[in-house]
């Protein structure tokens, strides 16, 4: 068979927002799936939820993120009995976007203790895609062995860091070069952003 976009079988995301800033890579992010016919799951940390109302201006809820119907899921991060929280449950990658130090930390120590940690370890635990997009400046030194841990154990640190080789013209360039850069790691084709020498 053909391999297609449109004959692949959709990735099922979940995507983890937290209180880092950079919550309109997140709302790009789960608006390309969803217009793209992928299924998300998508969960905030109170503070996250926050930062990205204040950020965005957009209601941290389906029909604030989209006008689409049935592929978009919030769960509380609260809610350890979330089906998420299992490594029975069949979701191909999760992404933390943006990550706040503060969720990193606690990830790289397997701590667990809201869904959107329990998501990252179940991800490492079953050998799949997490994917990790951390927004802080400068770095402090934990903050650097954490990113180390989390490589080690299997993440891909995908900091928010965008190049200016492609000369983005506005906000919404550089904001898609960095969700181009995540749909490539967990394998879903995309023309968002220019590749170079194409
Ligand atoms: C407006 C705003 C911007 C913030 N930006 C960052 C940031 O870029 N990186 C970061 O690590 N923390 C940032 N913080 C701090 C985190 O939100 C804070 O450490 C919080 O406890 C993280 O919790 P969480 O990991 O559960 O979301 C910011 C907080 C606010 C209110």
């Amino acid at each position: 068979m053909a391999t297609s976009p449109e004959n692949q079988m959709k990735k099922h995301v979940v995507v983890g927002i937290t209180g880092a800033s950079g919550s309109l890579y997140a709302l790009t992010f789960l608006r390309w799936l969803v217009d793209n016919g992928y299924a998300v799951d998508a969960i905030a940390s109170e503070t996250g939820k926050q930062v990205f109302e204040y950020e965005t201006g957009v209601n941290f809820s389906v029909r604030g993120i989209t006008d689409k119907e049935g592929l978009l899921t919030i769960h509380d991060n609260n809610n350890l009995f979330s089906p998420l929280s299992s490594g029975s449950h069949t979701f191909d990658s999760a992404v933390l976007i943006p990550c706040s130090m503060g969720t990193m930390g606690r990830v790289a120590s397997a701590s667990g203790s809201k869904l959107i940690e329990r998501i990252a370890d179940v991800a490492l635990k079953e050998r799949r895609r997490l994917v990790i997009v951390p927004r802080e400046t400068p770095l402090n030194k934990l903050h650097l062995q954490n990113m180390l841990a989390l490589s080690s154990a299997g993440a891909v640190i995908l900091p928010a860091m965008p190049g200016f080789y492609q000369r983005p013209g506005t906000i919404e360039d550089i904001v898609k070069s960095i969700v181009s850069k995540v749909l490539d790691a967990i394998h879903i084709p995309n023309d968002l952003s220019m590749r170079w020498g194409e």
